[in-house]
């Protein structure tokens, strides 16, 4: 990785992303604008004041470039987001081809034993579903988490309701492949624990009655092989013992199956063996903030939802990334969880806070770093021309040297030390001429063509 741990960038995350190495980051949960047609701002004041982000999207938003970028790269990610600009409109497309540049990168970064969640809500979250389908892959879906973020919706004042009221998010969760691994694990409250192991034995262990799974049951059929006497127990149905003989015996050795004073056989079910709950889909345990929790930054996330995720999903160590980290909510809870962790907001003042909220809620006052610069991948890139989308939303599409507007096919890609003269493929020698400027410059420098374009009247 590229990037050191408790980094914050303050910067368009499509930039840095751009600039982090390839399959270098266990996990991602990204909580965009959702396409809400709202302009959320934080009340002054707050910890947050001053915090106001845009979640209206319109075409002109949209850096021509991306068009091109992703017809290029993923061309059924391309027919999705046309299908959404007929079923819903150009409003929808823009937000779909910002979210579906940012994702392609966010595929490329992430390990091939990675995972992403996709914090969305019912706005868009059938459209991102089909996205996430085309870049991550269909096999790599794993669920989609309901999140129960108000326990009540107002009522809809004196007006009509039109709609069941709305307090739930969605979570879209894939793998990077098959390699992803889960720990979806839970354990059981006090109150679950009393409720279904009920019993207490003679040592102290919880356990509880589970004699209904003695005998197969009649619907099972007849099942000849499970037809047996044991210990002078048998069944006189034909469909027999749930075990073999020799699997019953062991279990009556563990404890499992108990010969009771009356001469009733009793199969219990202990606490000690118990391999433990599995959370559902449905979250509708994970409290907004309260308290104490809450900087007034509008659509502050829950530590307790990041703290779920990023248990299930990474290892101690192992690296986070937000790319709409907001006040940092993910970083605050990948640093209790010791994990490493990267953010990053367009918006600078999550610096501040996530400094702020490190400190008073994780008692952590060491450094963390914070940037706006693009960081330069360590990898050795395959191709030059793979740069030329890059370079081309970089440059608004305008020529590096006559400074006029091009389409994407017009352009080329120009060693501004050219490479006779040793200059490298790196990106930061690269820049996009158009053919006519790039003839011009031929092996001279830059200044060179400078000097010839204002010789000629075209600058
Ligand atoms: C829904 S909020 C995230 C809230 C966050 N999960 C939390 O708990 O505070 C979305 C964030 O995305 C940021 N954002 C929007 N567009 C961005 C972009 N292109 N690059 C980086 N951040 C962006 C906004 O500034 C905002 O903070
Ligand atoms: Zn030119």
């Amino acid at each position: 990785m590229n990037v050191n741990n408790r980094t914050i960038f303050s910067n368009d995350n499509l930039h840095i992303l751009r600039g982090l190495d390839t399959q270098s980051v266990d996990l991602i949960y990204l909580d965009p604008p959702f396409n809400s047609n709202r302009n959320y701002s934080a009340p002054i004041g707050s910890e947050a004041a001053g915090a106001a982000f845009k979640d209206t999207w319109t075409l002109s938003d949209v850096d021509n470039a991306w068009h091109g970028e992703i017809a290029d790269r993923e061309p059924a990610l391309y027919q999705a987001i046309h299908t959404a600009e007929l079923t819903h409109g150009r409003g929808m497309k823009s937000y779909l081809i910002m979210m579906g540049v940012r994702l392609l990168e966010m595929k490329r970064v992430l390990k091939e034993t990675g995972s992403i969640y996709l914090h969305c809500d019912p706005t868009a979250s059938h459209y991102l579903k089909v996205i996430m389908d085309s870049i991550f892959g269909k096999n790599n879906y794993r669920s989609e988490i309901t999140w129960k973020r108000a326990t009540s919706t107002q009522k809809g004042s004196q007006h009509r309701s039109l709609q069941w009221g709305n307090n739930a998010d969605m979570l879209l969760y894939y793998a990077a492949s098959s390699d992803t691994s889960l720990r979806p694990e839970r354990e059981l409250t006090e109150a679950e624990i009393h409720k279904k192991f009920k019993h207490v034995d003679e040592n102290g262990e919880r356990y509880y009655n589970d004699s209904s799974h003695i005998w197969s049951t009649p619907n099972m059929g007849e099942r000849p092989n499970l037809c047996y006497e044991w210990r002078g127990f048998v069944n006189p149905h034909p469909s027999g013992w749930r075990l073999s003989k020799e699997r019953l015996e062991e279990e009556y050795q563990k404890g499992n199956f108990v010969i009771r004073p009356d001469g009733k056989l009793e199969r219990r079910k202990y606490l000690k063996d118990y391999k433990g709950a599995s959370y559902g889909n449905i979250w509708d345990d994970v409290l907004p903030p309260a308290g104490d929790e809450r900087t007034g930054y509008p659509t502050q996330k829950p530590i307790a939802l990041l703290d779920r995720i990023i248990k299930a999903s990474t290892n101690k160590d192992e690296t986070v990334l937000d790319p709409f980290c907001g006040c940092a909510t993910t970083c605050v809870a990948a640093e209790r969880l010791q994990r490493q962790w990267i953010g990053i907001d367009i918006f600078p003042k999550a610096v501040e806070l996530v400094k702020y909220r490190l400190e008073k809620e994780v008692g952590f006052f060491g450094k963390i770093i914070s940037r706006e610069d693009i960081p330069k991948r360590s990898e050795k890139l395959p191709n030059y021309q793979t740069h030329k989308h890059t370079l081309y939303g970089k440059q608004e599409g305008t020529c590096n040297g006559c400074q006029t507007h091009f389409p994407f096919r017009n352009m080329t890609v120009d060693h501004i030390i050219p490479q006779k003269h040793g200059g490298t493929d790196h990106e930061d020698n690269l820049q996009l001429l158009c053919g006519a400027c790039n003839s011009t410059k031929g092996t001279g420098t830059q200044a060179e063509l400078i000097a010839k374009l204002k010789e000629q009247g075209v600058l």
